[in-house]
């Protein structure tokens, strides 16, 4: 059998990181082989990617970013993602697809048909699950100050973190099957039996 490919999305200071540990321990809790991994910079290339991309000095326009976002992405894939699965082995990976369309697409405004082109193009496959760790970008953003120094992104204004939160939940909505939410403006315990219940309902459904 191969592996499942599981995402993790959501805005800056979102909790997402911070489930990956409920995830792991689910796993292996069930003896199933995974590995972890994250976007940008996931793949050979991705070191390079990912300080253009999140460096504060870096001068590219919304359009660079997208294709260099995609890049990083058919990488990783190619290099981590595919192979993995097709061993047997789940990936779950930080951040995949979704963050583009809400990213580039909700947040710097790029038509989301350009976006839908370019998955067309790379041939990018879609998980068979994603986690969607939604809060107010209001709480979300306190969050992600005291942690340390923003990135390119995390130093946005708080509209353009409402407009990627606005676009994770229209993809929400879109694919329902795929992209389950979870409340995290609920407490740590809260938070964490949600994650397990979508883990479980989707390991019965299989
Ligand atoms: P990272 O430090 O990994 O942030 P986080 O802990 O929030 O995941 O930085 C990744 C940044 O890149 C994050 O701000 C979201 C952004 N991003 C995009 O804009 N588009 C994408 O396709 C991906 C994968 C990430």
């Amino acid at each position: 059998m191969s592996g499942k490919f599981i995402t993790l999305e959501g805005i800056e200071g979102s909790g997402k990181s911070t489930s990956l540990e409920t995830i792991q321990s689910f796993l292996e809790s069930r003896d199933i082989q995974y590995i972890t991994t994250k976007e940008p910079g996931g793949g050979p290339i991705g070191k390079e990617l990912r300080s253009m991309l999140l460096n504060k000095e870096s001068k590219i326009s919304s359009e660079v970013e997208l294709l260099l976002m995609m890049a990083d992405r058919r990488n990783h894939l190619d290099n981590i993602v595919l192979p993995s699965l097709e061993k047997g082995t789940w990936v779950i990976s930080d951040r995949y697809l979704d963050s583009t369309y809400a990213y580039q697409g909700g947040g710097r405004g790029i038509d989301i048909s350009k976006i839908d082109n370019l998955v067309n193009l790379l041939n990018i496959p879609l998980p068979h699950l994603t986690l969607l760790f939604d809060l107010s970008p209001v709480i979300a953003l306190e969050r992600a100050k005291n942690r340390s120094e923003l990135d390119r992104f995390e130093q946005e204004p708080l509209v353009f973190h409402g407009r990627i939160r606005d676009e994770y939940l229209r993809l929400s909505e879109l694919h329902q099957e795929r992209i389950k939410i979870v409340d995290s403006s609920l407490n740590f315990d809260e938070v964490e039996s949600q994650v397990k219940e979508t883990l479980s309902n989707f390991l019965d459904e299989e």
